[in-house]
C-alpha cells in the first residue's frame, strides 16, 4: 500500500504512521512544520526505508505537484488546531483549514486506486449543542448539532470541520469522517490538559498543592495507540465507506479534578489539588459513544487511564522535563 498522511509530523500523524508500517505499507508525510516538530522520533521514523518526509506547506502553489497518483489512503489530518492557536487566528482557521481539505479532495480525485480519504473532524463538532441542545452524553456521531455564537473566535474551528465533514459527503470520493475525542500520548506538544498538569505535577514538590483549573468538568481521554488503531481499522473497513465515527474511549470518563488526581499518582507525588476557575468556553463534558465504531471495528480503546498517563509521562520526563544531559531538578 502507498499511504499519505498530511499534518504527517504532528501528534496523531507519527503515531499513524508508526502503526500503518506494520501494514507493510510505504508512507509519505507531508507536514509543513508549524505545529509538528522535527525531534528525534520523528528523525527515527523518517530515516526509515518505508517512510518519507515532505517539508512543504500543502496551501503553497505546486506543492503536491511532484507527488505519485497511486496512494491507496489518504489521511488528511493537517489543521490549524488548538485552543490558544484558535482564538487567536480565527480567520485563518475558517480559510486554510477549508482551503487544506479542498487541495486534499482535487488530489484525492486524481489518485488511480484510491481506497480511501480519511479526514479528520473533531468532537468540539458537538460544542454547541451541548449549550442549545438536549446534548446525550456519551455523545453518537448522529445527535444532532447547534452551532455556538459564530462570533467567538473558538467557534471557527468546529465550523471549519462541520463545513468539511459536508464537502467530503459530497465529494463523490470513497471517505471516512473521524471525531477524534481528546486524545492524549507521547508527543503532543505542552498545550493540551495532559502534558500541562504533567509538567505542573513534576514542579510540585512531595506535599505540595496544586490548582487545577475547570476541575468539575468531565472527558474521556483516548491513549494514542487506541486512536490510530481505531483510525486504521476504520480506513481499512469496507463497511465504514462514507460514514462518520467517533475515535476515542467511553470507558473511563473523568472529571478534570480526578485526571489531576491521576497525573500525580503517574508522577509519583502526594499532592493536594486546590479548584482553580473553569476555563471560559470550555465545554463542561464530552464523552463519546463508541457503539457504532466498536461495531465496525471490532476493537474498544485497551490502555487504561492511569496506564497510559504513565507512559505519557515518561516520555515527558526523558524528552521534556528532565532530558538526558541535563542535571535533575
Ligand atoms: N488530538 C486530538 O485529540 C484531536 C481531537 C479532535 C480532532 N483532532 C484532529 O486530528 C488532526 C490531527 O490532530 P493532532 O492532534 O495530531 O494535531 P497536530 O497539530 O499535532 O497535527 C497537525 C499537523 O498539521 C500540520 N499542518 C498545519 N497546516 C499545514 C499546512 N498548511 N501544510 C502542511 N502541514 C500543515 C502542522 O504542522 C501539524 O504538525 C487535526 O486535523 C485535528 O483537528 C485531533
Amino acid at each position: 500500500m502507498h499511504i499519505l498522511i498530511t499534518g504527517g509530523a504532528g501528534f496523531i500523524g507519527a503515531h499513524l504512521a508508526r502503526r500503518l508500517l506494520g501494514e507493510g505499507a510505504r508512507i509519505d508525510l507531508i507536514d509543513d512544520f508549524s505545529r509538528g516538530r522535527p525531534d528525534p522520533d520523528l528523525a527515527t521514523l523518517a530515516e526509515l526505508p518505508a517512510v518519507r518526509c515532505l517539508e512543504r506547506d500543502l496551501l503553497a502553489p505546486g506543492s503536491l505537484k511532484d507527488l505519485a497518483e497511486d496512494y491507496d489512503l489518504v489521511f488528511h489530518l493537517a489543521a490549524i488546531v488548538g485552543v490558544a492557536n484558535v482564538v487567536k487566528q480565527p480567520l485563518a482557521v475558517l480559510r486554510r483549514n477549508v482551503e487544506l481539505l479542498l487541495a486534499m479532495l482535487d488530489f484525492a480525485a486524481r489518485q488511480k486506486r484510491l481506497r480511501r480519504l480519511v479526514f479528520a473532524s473533531t468532537s468540539e463538532v458537538h460544542a454547541g449543542s451541548l449549550h442549545h441542545l438536549d446534548l446525550p452524553v456519551p455523545t453518537p456521531e448522529d445527535a444532532p448539532v447547534a452551532l455556538p455564537d459564530l462570533a467567538q473566535s473558538r467557534a471557527s474551528y468546529l465550523l471549519s470541520k462541520l463545513y468539511g465533514e459536508a464537502l467530503c459527503h459530497h465529494a463523490g470520493l470513497p471517505v471516512t469522517i473521524v471525531r477524534p475525542y481528546n486524545v492524549y500520548g507521547p508527543r503532543m506538544g505542552m498545550a493540551h490538559v495532559v502534558p500541562e498538569l504533567l509538567q505542573r505535577a513534576e514542579r510540585t514538590p512531595d506535599g505540595g498543592t496544586m490548582t487545577v483549573y475547570s476541575m468539575r468538568h468531565r472527558r474521556a481521554f483516548c491513549y494514542v495507540s487506541d486512536a490510530v488503531e481505531l483510525i486504521v481499522r476504520l480506513a481499512l473497513a469496507e463497511d465504514a465507506l462514507g460514514g462518520v465515527y467517533n475515535v476515542g474511549n467511553h470507558a473511563e470518563e473523568v472529571a478534570i479534578g480526578q485526571l489531576a488526581e491521576l497525573v500525580a499518582a503517574a508522577v509519583g507525588r502526594r499532592i493536594a489539588m486546590e479548584a482553580g476557575p473553569d476555563t471560559p468556553g470550555s465545554p463542561a463534558r464530552r464523552c463519546p459513544d463508541m457503539s457504532r465504531t466498536a461495531a465496525i471495528t471490532g476493537y474498544e480503546a485497551r490502555v487504561p487511564l492511569l496506564e497510559g498517563l504513565r507512559k505519557t509521562y515518561d516520555w515527558y520526563r526523558e524528552r521534556v522535563f528532565r532530558p538526558v544531559g541535563t542535571a535533575a531538578q
